[in-house]
């Protein structure tokens, strides 16, 4: 690979779930301490960093297809761009990549990211570095502080999973559960507080799974961090995803109605309704056991909203097993939830397992499961009309003197006025549709939480 003047400016291109949209941030800042600079608008960058997800099928095939359009963009402009491949990707092919992909210079894996300055000065030499090793620690403690914030801000406590469900790349991908140090959590969020976040979303793969010490050496579970960071005076909401229903403590049940910062949302998944097909996936709890799980965080905290995960067609479902998933989506009634056709993915236990379901079957089950899904989305937000709650304001809307937030139950809220992005506006909840609700405005940047 010949050698290139050090990059200049950078894009970092992150698909998949929230905590790489966090590595993502991340890697901007780490980048940004280097001198490099995000690329204008339209401008190509010196560096592309493709920070992949790897959870379903394709993922793979896209960063190719990517990497063949940078490097054909690039030779048309005379400058190719130095391209790392980050994210899940990177951990699980990255010797593949390597060989598939000589415009790669550099394969990063999730754990590895904070090695990105020195790949990057031997990519400017002209070799190319791998790194999918995976000390978790070492990453956190070699990043740059965070220097500035949105309003929503992510915060990454507990990475790495444990559950080996037997459909999932991410115990793979991510390595094993472990947990970031209470004081470096703190610190963290009180420096995205400095630099502007009223929200932190605390982020883990089984973020209920996070344990620590606080400062006298007491044991502390997700709950013991979340009234520690609710005790930052100028942080008005904290929310945390995703949990586990076998890390669910009384502790985070009870945290739900005593912390008033913790919004009222929970993102629990299921994946199915079926008992046989959750063993099948290893998953460690019944269709009952979440159920009663539900009606314990309801019985701390009645207006809160349930989200969830539902993969159809895991191999071996049958139409009445199904079925069942649809009798417990009745049960709960969520207010949003994310739903998938199974993926075999390779070196999973489920990959090898009999009974792997047809395509068009996959399909009408999940159009029937999205079905059931949207019309209690548009209940839970018809339910909520006549709310009066404080929406955080995220962005502009399209026409002048519109603006979009967040309600506390995590619904998109439309309303209208002088208002600025970070202000918690109190609104009246007036009119739902399937995907936001119109808001009418009580008081401007309201002193509510
Ligand atoms: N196929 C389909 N969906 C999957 N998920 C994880 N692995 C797979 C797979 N192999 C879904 C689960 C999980 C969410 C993050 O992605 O529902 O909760
Ligand atoms: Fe994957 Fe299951 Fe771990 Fe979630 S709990 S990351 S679905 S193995």
């Amino acid at each position: 690979m010949p050698s290139a003047p050090p990059p200049k400016t950078f894009r970092v291109k992150s698909f998949g779930c929230q905590m790489n949209a966090y590595d993502g941030e991340r890697m901007t800042d780490l980048l940004e301490a280097q001198g490099i600079v995000p690329a204008a608008e339209g401008d190509d960058a010196d560096l592309v960093v493709l920070n992949t997800c790897h959870i379903r099928e394709r993922a793979a095939e896209k960063v190719y297809s990517d990497i063949g359009r940078l490097v054909k963009n690039g030779d048309a402009a005379g400058k190719r761009p130095l391209i790392a491949v980050a994210g899940c990707v990177a951990q699980a092919e990255g010797e593949e990549i390597m060989v598939r992909a000589p415009a790669v210079s550099m394969v990063v894996g999730p754990q590895a990211y904070h090695r990105l300055p020195e790949m990057i000065e031997q990519a400017s030499r002209g070799e190319r570095s791998s790194d999918t090793e995976m000390p978790p620690i070492a990453k956190f403690d070699a990043l740059p502080g965070r220097r500035r914030s949105g309003p929503s801000a992510f915060l990454t406590v507990q990475e790495g999973c444990d559950k080996f469900c037997t459909y999932c790349v991410v115990p793979y991908t991510r390595g094993a559960e472990i947990s970031r140090p209470f004081k470096d959590l703190l610190a963290e969020a009180e420096r995205l507080v400095e630099a502007g976040a009223c929200e932190i979303t605390l982020l883990g793969q089984n973020v209920n799974a996070w344990s620590g010490e606080d400062e006298k050496g007491r044991p502390l579970g997700l709950d013991g961090l979340i009234r520690a960071i609710a005790a930052l005076p100028d942080l008005r909401r904290i929310r945390y995803t995703t949990s586990h229903p076998a890390d669910v403590t009384d502790g985070l049940v009870a945290a739900h109605g005593e912390i008033d910062k913790l919004m009222p949302f929970l993102h629990l998944p299921v994946q199915s309704g079926s008992d046989r097909v959750l063993k099948g996936m290893n998953r460690s709890h019944t269709a009952e056991s979440y159920l009663r799980l539900i009606e314990r965080f309801r019985a701390a905290r009645p207006d809160l909203a349930v989200s969830g995960d539902f993969i159809v067609g895991f191999p071996g479902e049958t139409d009445a097993e199904f079925a069942e998933t649809l009798r417990l989506i009745d049960a709960v009634g969520y207010a949003q939830a994310f739903s998938f056709k199974y993926s075999s993915r390779p070196g999973t236990p489920a990959a090898t397992m009999s009974g792997h379901i047809p395509q068009p079957v996959m399909e009408e089950r999940l159009q029937k499961l999205q079905a059931a899904l949207n019309r209690d989305q548009l209940a839970f937000n018809q339910s909520t009309v006549g709310k009066k709650c404080a929406v955080l304001v995220e962005r502009r809307g399209k026409l002048p003197g519109q603006w979009l937030g967040k309600s506390p139950w995590l619904q998109s809220v439309w309303f209208t006025g002088d208002h600025a992005i970070g202000d918690l506006v109190e609104v009246e909840l007036v009119e739902a549709g399937p995907n936001s609700l119109a808001g009418r405005v009580l008081r401007p940047a309201a002193a509510a939480a």
